[in-house]
């Protein structure tokens, strides 16, 4: 039986959400909305794996990141959102695949090397496991699409193989169903990374990924920040000293120059091309100005439409509850099938 296309995605309720979070991850999901049945999560069982969280800002930044989600255009009506603790689905079935996921598949991951940094010992097991709970979030949907940023891809193929271990392992439980004649019980998602700005880079420095952690606030433009500070925040963006290319060629080995043609393209959701014929020959001082002024344009909205919901913290709670709730009934069945092939009684 093919699988039903369904979309899943998820973010991290640490810090503030940035443009990248924007760009590369929020429109898309956004858009995959008016095409698929998608569900969306705040997956704060993940937030606690790479460090303490204060209790109080944990909560608070759940709320946020759900009041971004909503003001950037996820409907909760049409979508299901809401937090991965409350759906206990996930964490069972990431036990499950604790005894399906290899130690040296997981010795693989570039972002727990990342993370844990020199101190490997001291990272919490949570950290280490964290992509075998990514993978029970999707499949516990039995999700086929998943649009991420360019970094989630090697967690995303470690939950096909997973996906594909299960189904060989169980694989005549799963046959004598009778309802999966292909023998595929967990499907192998796709993972959706598309645009141009699946890769938004720091604006100190272009060989960096833009990122929540970088110390330098100047590196990244917050979904928070107001008007003057993203007009001031991308003056200082580092550039070189050539100027706008009217070719993608002209933009080779200059990533500060290749980033901002590339977030101003998302932004106005047209092509690197487009904007190089719009551009070409042109001053930085000329281009960061329109760059500027589209980002306030975007941003602003999306921002003030954030600082309206947050001020009414119940009902973002109770969106997420019905999320939950509509989330369960899906994620239950699939959970209790899934227990019944194990052999589980
Ligand atoms: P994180 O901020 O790491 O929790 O990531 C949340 C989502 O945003 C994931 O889908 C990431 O791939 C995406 N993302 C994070 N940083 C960037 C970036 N600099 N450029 C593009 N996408 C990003
Ligand atoms: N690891 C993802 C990130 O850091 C967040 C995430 C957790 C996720 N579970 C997921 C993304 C499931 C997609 C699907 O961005």
């Amino acid at each position: 039986m093919p699988f039903s296309p369904r979309v899943f995605s998820g973010m991290q309720p640490t810090g503030n959400l940035h443009l990248g979070n924007y760009l590369g991850a929020l429109t898309r999901w956004v858009e995959m909305q008016s095409t698929h049945d998608c569900i969306y999560c705040i997956v704060d069982l993940h937030a606690i794996t790479a460090s303490w969280q204060d209790p109080m800002e944990l909560r608070q930044s759940i709320r946020d990141v759900a009041a971004a989600y909503i003001a950037s255009g996820v409907d909760p009506k049409q979508t299901i959102l809401f937090n991965q603790s409350k759906v206990p689905e996930h964490a069972e079935l990431a036990w499950i695949f604790n005894c399906t996921a290899r130690l040296g598949w997981l010795n693989r991951m570039t972002q727990f090397k990342e993370k844990a940094g020199k101190d490997r010992e001291n990272a919490s097991i949570g950290l280490y496991d964290y992509p075998v709970l990514m993978a029970a979030d999707i499949l516990v949907y039995r999700a086929t699409h998943v649009p991420v940023g360019d970094d989630q891809k090697q967690h995303l193929e470690l939950t096909r193989d997973i996906a594909q271990k299960f189904n060989s392992d169980y694989r005549a439980q799963i046959t004598e169903t009778g309802q999966y004649a292909d023998g595929q019980f967990f499907p192998l998602c796709e993972p959706v990374i598309m645009g141009p700005a699946t890769r938004v880079m720091s604006l100190r420095d272009g060989t960096k990924k833009m990122s929540k952690s970088d110390a330098s606030d100047l590196s990244r433009i917050n979904m928070t920040d107001d008007h003057d500070t993203i007009a001031k925040k991308i003056q200082k963006a580092k550039t070189d000293a050539d100027g706008i290319p009217s070719e993608t060629a002209g933009l080779a080995g200059r990533p500060e120059a290749d980033n901002l043609v590339g977030i101003y393209a998302a932004l106005k959701n047209a092509t690197k091309e487009a904007v190089l014929t719009e551009f070409g020959g042109a001053q930085f001082s000329t281009f960061k100005k329109a760059l500027a002024d589209l980002a306030v344009a975007k941003l602003t909205p999306v921002n003030a439409e954030m600082r309206r919901l947050s001020a009414d913290p119940a009902e973002i709670d109770r969106v997420l509850t019905d999320g939950a709730d509509r989330a369960r009934a899906i994620a239950g069945p699939i959970l209790s099938e899934t227990k019944r092939l194990v052999g589980f009684l």
